[in-house]
């Protein structure tokens, strides 16, 4: 019997050492400390020994039982440490391999031409202002003078809600707001989207977006008007820049005038960015017309001033020679991580 238990422990012994998990571990503990374990087995055994010897070979197969216990526990413990060491060995982090790049995005280039515009008047001490492009007919057209007959009031070629507000078609309106609720001295730009009905195409879309000039203030001639789109024309296009206003009509100024630039890649002389002819056209121009000033109550004996239009979008593909209007609109990366 004692030999038996010696030799159980002798087994138990070789076995923990080889024992690799917490799982083996426990299929060990059952195997020889469970209900239906070795050691249990002879405990339940006992009644075929002599009453002398009963007692040694009890107390022997305890000790041996909590000598297994205590190398289980002393295993536990060690399966554990190298479990965790395992674990910190594989999740170590390497602090010298090279971050995973995030890719970082950036304004659209129709936007980003917007702040461009805004930051040149910024500088010559322009406010940036805001307004609705969902508008009442009566600041699209009336207040800026436009005649009943206007064209571009036709159902055709404006989005109406009700006959009392539609879609701007043009950022003018922002005009009508800011002299009704501020006096002059006025100096003003503002951007924003305006809809027209138009087909879609190369040079089309029926959303696009404008940015508006306006100044009213005491003694303002076309002179200011010229020396500020050339301050402008200048920051934007390169200092070699020279301005041509040709002769036009808009119902809100007079007089009216489409402004051109020389063309920045010939310099005048005629390339295919201006079609041969040397200059680009950019934007339309004039002074207030005195009705508008009227209708917006400042006096035109008192004040006057200029106002300007013009595309961004229009802008923006002359500046990066982009061809097609489409192309602003498709979000398609390849083209717009270009800019
Ligand atoms: N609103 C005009 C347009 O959309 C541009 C313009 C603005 C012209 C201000 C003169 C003065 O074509």
């Amino acid at each position: 019997m004692k030999e038996k238990l010696q030799q159980i422990k002798l087994a138990a012994q070789a076995e923990l050492e080889k024992l690799c998990d917490a799982d083996q571990l426990e299929q060990f503990k059952v195997k020889y400390l469970g209900k239906k374990g070795e050691l249990t087995a002879i405990l339940r055994s006992m009644s075929g020994i002599s009453a002398e010897e009963r007692p040694i070979i009890g107390q022997l197969a305890n000790q041996i039982r909590s000598e297994i216990e205590t190398l289980v526990d002393e295993k536990r413990t060690l399966l554990a440490e190298s479990a965790m060491k395992h674990k910190l060995e594989a999740e170590k982090i390497d602090v010298t391999i090279p971050g995973k790049k995030r890719p970082l995005g950036h304004t659209h280039p129709v936007t980003s031409t917007a702040r461009e515009i805004e930051k040149i008047f910024i500088n010559m001490g322009f406010d940036v202002v805001d307004g609705p492009e969902i508008e009442y007919v009566s600041n699209n057209f009336d207040a800026l003078n436009a005649p009943d007959n206007h064209p571009s009031r036709d159902m055709t070629d404006t989005f109406y809600i009700n006959p009392e507000i539609l879609l701007r078609t043009q950022t003018s309106p922002v005009q009508a707001r800011i002299m009704r609720d501020n006096k002059p001295p006025i100096r003003v730009i503002c951007p924003g989207r305006v809809y027209r009905s138009d087909e879609v195409d190369a040079t089309h879309s029926p959303m696009f977006h404008q940015m508006e000039g306006l100044v009213v203030d005491k003694n303002i001639v076309m002179g200011d008007l010229k020396g500020t789109l050339e301050v402008f024309a200048k920051n934007m296009f390169g200092n070699d820049t020279r301005i041509r206003f040709r002769p036009h009509h808009f119902p809100f100024t007079e007089p009216s005038a489409e402004v051109d630039i020389s063309c920045f890649v010939c310099g005048g002389k005629g390339c295919r960015l201006c079609k041969g002819e040397g200059w680009i056209e950019i934007l339309g121009a004039g002074m207030v017309h005195p009705n508008v000033l009227r209708n917006c109550g400042i006096d035109p004996e008192e004040y006057s001033g200029f106002a300007f239009g013009m595309g961004i979008e229009r802008i923006a593909m002359r500046k990066y020679n982009i061809d097609d209007l489409r192309l602003l609109y498709e979000n398609d990366m390849r083209f717009l991580s270009q800019f």
